[in-house]
């Protein structure tokens, strides 16, 4: 079995995060229950703020908080100092009530309203990730209300996709994001916004994929940059301060993973952005990376009750759970690939095959397939591993779940950061038929 960061098994043969007993936790704040751990959030953060400090640039690390946005993960970020990637007014919004410091706040997003552009432009934020030519117009509009030259970095199509071990060279990027490099859009946008009064153009930003495991794709992608900032330099003399390479770094669902530490990412794309800042004779751009999975994906861990089983003869044994795709939509929605233990009998011997059903109304609802498991009895807690990234954070009240607890496990302690959802939650914003009498 793999271990992820403090995770280990006590002398109950209990599963332990943080130093906390999950079956403590499990009977303390129920289950479903997320459960993160805050230790391996922090090295993960410092491997990456040490990794760039080692090599010497300036750098922003964001994290992407759409993989977990919450007051206490927010708050843990800050602590760390890292900077902050939203993408919705909820979003920032959060993170405002968290206390995030504005100037390390960048807002993404493909349709970013006016009143959307307009909050973080009134909040003064770091900046604004800049998707279109719609939202350029809506900046202009907005920097010339409130009298503020509004700090932008454009999002373009670079024309990598990477994903795990491949990448692939797409001709026409086919993305609903950003300014396409190829056919002419990424130009355009640069010569707009870098002559315009209203925008301060730091610099370029892109993205390429997700559960990246080579650096090759974060390589390619700086070389197609500078080929465009060579030209943007001699055209324009427009020479950017800032290179955002995005997120993705890949993380350890299960053994067919095979994660680079974050240093290596790190190293890589400042080695490859050095030598060629230096063939073009420019200053080393301020570097910015976004990671989100690999900030929180393996430090989180679902805790579940297991309920009914049903045996099917020569085909399989399906386990229920008193969750499902309504705390984790990953297996449903892509397939996604778990690893998971029985958190109550940790060294117990593996007996069976087993398939993990959620409790929703969908056959679809499955969580793990086919998985090697010590008999399981109704009332095991069974952990499911990685989950701490799109879990919590795309949770629904399909079926009308209550959207589990939360809590950060650290030293010993155990502290609630979101509490469980209530029936009273769920019809908080209804209104019901009007009487008729
Ligand atoms: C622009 C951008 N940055 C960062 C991320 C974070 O990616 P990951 O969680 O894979 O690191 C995403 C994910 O969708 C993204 O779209």
């Amino acid at each position: 079995m793999f271990f992820h960061g403090t995770s280990k098994v006590n002398n109950q043969n209990h599963l332990e995060i943080g130093g906390v007993d999950t079956i403590e936790l499990a009977k303390k704040y129920g289950t479903p229950l997320y459960v993160y751990d805050v230790a391996l959030i922090r090295q993960r953060a410092r491997q990456f703020k040490e990794t760039f400090a080692e090599e010497g640039v300036e750098a922003q690390v964001a994290y992407a908080s759409k993989a977990f946005s919450s007051l206490a993960m927010f708050q843990l970020v800050n602590e760390e100092g890292l900077s902050l990637d939203v993408v919705s007014a909820g979003e920032l919004y959060t993170a405002l009530l968290a206390g995030f410091p504005k100037e390390r706040i960048h807002f993404h997003g493909n349709n970013k309203s006016y009143e959307e552009l307009e909050y973080a432009i009134k909040e003064k934020i770091g900046c604004i990730v800049v998707d279109n030519f719609h939202e350029i117009a809506l900046l202009e509009e907005l920097s010339k209300k409130h009298s503020w030259k509004v700090p932008v970095l454009l999002r373009v199509t670079p024309g990598i996709e990477a994903h795990t071990h491949d990448y692939i060279l797409t001709g026409q990027e086919d993305s609903k994001f950003g300014f396409d490099l190829k056919n002419g859009q990424g130009d355009k946008a640069v010569a707009h916004a870098f002559h315009s009064p209203y925008l301060d153009l730091l610099g370029i930003h892109c993205h390429i994929g997700s559960q990246i495991f080579e650096v090759t794709g974060f390589v390619m992608a700086t070389r197609k940059l500078f080929e465009k900032i060579a030209s943007w330099k001699d055209e324009l003399s427009f020479v950017p301060r800032v290179l955002n390479l995005g997120g993705g770094f890949g993380i350890r669902y299960t053994s067919e993973d095979t994660p680079l530490p974050p240093s290596q990412y790190v190293r890589e794309m400042v080695t490859e952005i050095k030598s060629q800042a230096e063939k073009l004779t420019i200053e080393i751009p301020e570097i910015w990376i976004e990671p989100g999975r690999s900030l929180v994906g393996d430090a989180g861990t679902t805790l579940y009750t297991v309920g009914s089983r049903k045996h099917i003869p020569n085909v399989r044994d399906y386990v229920a759970v008193d969750g499902g795709m309504s705390d984790n939509i990953r297996p449903a929605l892509y397939e996604a690939k778990y690893e998971a233990a029985l958190a109550n009998r940790m060294n117990a011997p593996h007996e069976e095959k087993v398939s993990i059903a959620g409790k929703c109304c969908e056959s679809g609802d499955m969580l793990l397939w086919d998985i090697e498991l010590p008999k399981v009895e109704s009332s095991d807690i069974l952990a499911v591993f990685c989950t701490g990234a799109y879990g919590y954070a795309m949770a629904s009240n399909y079926n009308r779940m209550l959207k589990p607890a939360v809590v950060f496990v650290e030293n010993g302690e155990a502290q609630l950061v979101i509490k469980r959802e209530t029936f009273e939650d769920l019809v908080r914003n209804e209104v019901g038929l009007k009487s008729k009498v």
